[in-house]
């Protein structure tokens, strides 16, 4: 029987599987900014309640064991009236046994999808990658996004070598 990956809204309540999927990638697949040991209940609970309040979170479980996550995404706003139409501090993170089955991408279509129809007032969304994750650029690219430039050594590398981050965004189209 084929199981099927569904997407849910993740909740407060998912703070302790949120810290478990991200040390996962921090510890294994890498391609999040944080190492392990920086990602703490203080950041994971932030940005749960950061969007929860004005932005968008949500997660996908392991069918064969629910209550694991394998994947969440989250975005949020700025919080200030000048930057009301745009979501920012977006974050995706499949765990590394996962990556590479289309779980990415049934995620970030379905927070798109949301963002078109239940978020009108959204004309931008937009984040950061570090150049050497072209697997989440080429990612992002086929969503839309496109990369807004270049920001030369702000970001090291695994072995301390600094690297250019690429600010991307998409843009809403009426
Ligand atoms: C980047 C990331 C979110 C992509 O998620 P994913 O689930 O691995 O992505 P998908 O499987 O949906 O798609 C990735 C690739 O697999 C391919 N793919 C899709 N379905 C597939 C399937 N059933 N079998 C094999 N490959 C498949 C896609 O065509 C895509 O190819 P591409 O690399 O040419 O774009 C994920 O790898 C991840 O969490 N990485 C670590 C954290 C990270 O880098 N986050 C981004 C920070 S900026």
């Amino acid at each position: 029987m084929q199981l099927e990956f569904s997407v849910r809204g993740a909740e407060l309540s998912d703070l302790h599987k949120v810290m478990a999927l991200y040390r996962a990638v921090a510890a294994r697949s890498g391609g999040i900014a944080r190492q392990a040991d920086e990602v703490t209940e203080a950041y994971v609970r932030n940005f749960i309640e950061r969007c929860l309040e004005a932005g968008i979170i949500l997660a996908i479980e392991d069918p064969s064991n629910p209550g694991t996550l394998i994947a969440e995404v989250h975005t949020c706003s700025p919080g200030i009236r000048v930057f009301s139409h745009l979501f920012s501090d977006l974050t995706i993170a499949v765990h590394p046994d996962y990556q590479g089955k289309g779980i990415g991408t049934l995620l970030f279509g379905t927070l798109l999808q949301e963002i078109k129809s239940k978020h009108p007032e959204i004309q931008r969304v937009e984040l950061i990658a570090k150049e050497s994750n072209q697997k989440a650029i080429r990612f992002y690219r086929k969503f839309g996004f496109r990369a807004e430039g270049r920001l030369e050594k702000r970001i090291s590398g695994k072995t301390g070598e600094l690297e250019a981050d690429i600010p991307m965004a998409w843009i809403r189209q009426e």
